[in-house]
């Protein structure tokens, strides 16, 4: 689905049937967060509930982010990212809206996201709390021995 007039001068695409890996890496490296196989982002994109991309009037990919849900309770939202060139200027919140759109479409129970602290007022903007009582833990599972 293409949404033309949301942004102007921005086209936002929802689980658009292809996405240039190559563009989407050069975005996530140069927000800083490291670069992708090709092959897993492939698994992950078709695995996901909703990706919303965005593209300049160039056709430059400035704006990606994806949900990742159960489909019932839970959401949580992954790789969100806008280009430097173009932050501050609406996109990413238009971006996790649309993401919202769908937790909401979904009725889901809870939706949450793992973000660094500098991140923490344009999540608040966006009706999320950060829960003090709550801390994150990963598990590196290629240390993880049963
Ligand atoms: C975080 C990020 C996605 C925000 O995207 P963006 O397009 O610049 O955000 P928007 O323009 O939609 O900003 C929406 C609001 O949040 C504010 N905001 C945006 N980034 C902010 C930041 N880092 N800190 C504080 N406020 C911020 C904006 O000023 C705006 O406020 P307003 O609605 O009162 O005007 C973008 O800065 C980014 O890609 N950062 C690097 C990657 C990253 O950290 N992603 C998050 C991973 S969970």
């Amino acid at each position: 689905m293409i949404l033309a007039n949301s942004l102007p001068g921005f086209r936002i695409e929802i689980n658009p049937p292809k996405v240039d890996l190559a563009d989407l890496n050069s975005l996530f490296e140069i927000v800083g967060m490291g670069t992708r196989s090709v092959d897993a982002m492939r698994e992950a994109i078709k695995s996901s509930t909703e990706i919303v991309v965005v593209y300049n009037d160039r056709d430059i990919l400035v704006g990606f982010g994806r949900l990742i849900s159960d489909g019932a309770y839970y959401g949580t939202l992954w790789d969100i990212a806008v280009h430097p060139n173009f932050q501050k200027l609406g996109i990413g919140k238009m971006i996790v809206a649309r993401l919202l759109a769908k937790c909401r479409c979904l009725q889901l129970r809870m939706v949450g996201l793992f973000t660094a602290l500098h991140n923490r007022r344009f999540y608040e903007s966006l009706g999320f709390t950060m829960l003090d009582y709550i801390h994150a833990m990963t598990l590196d599972l290629d240390q993880f021995e049963h």
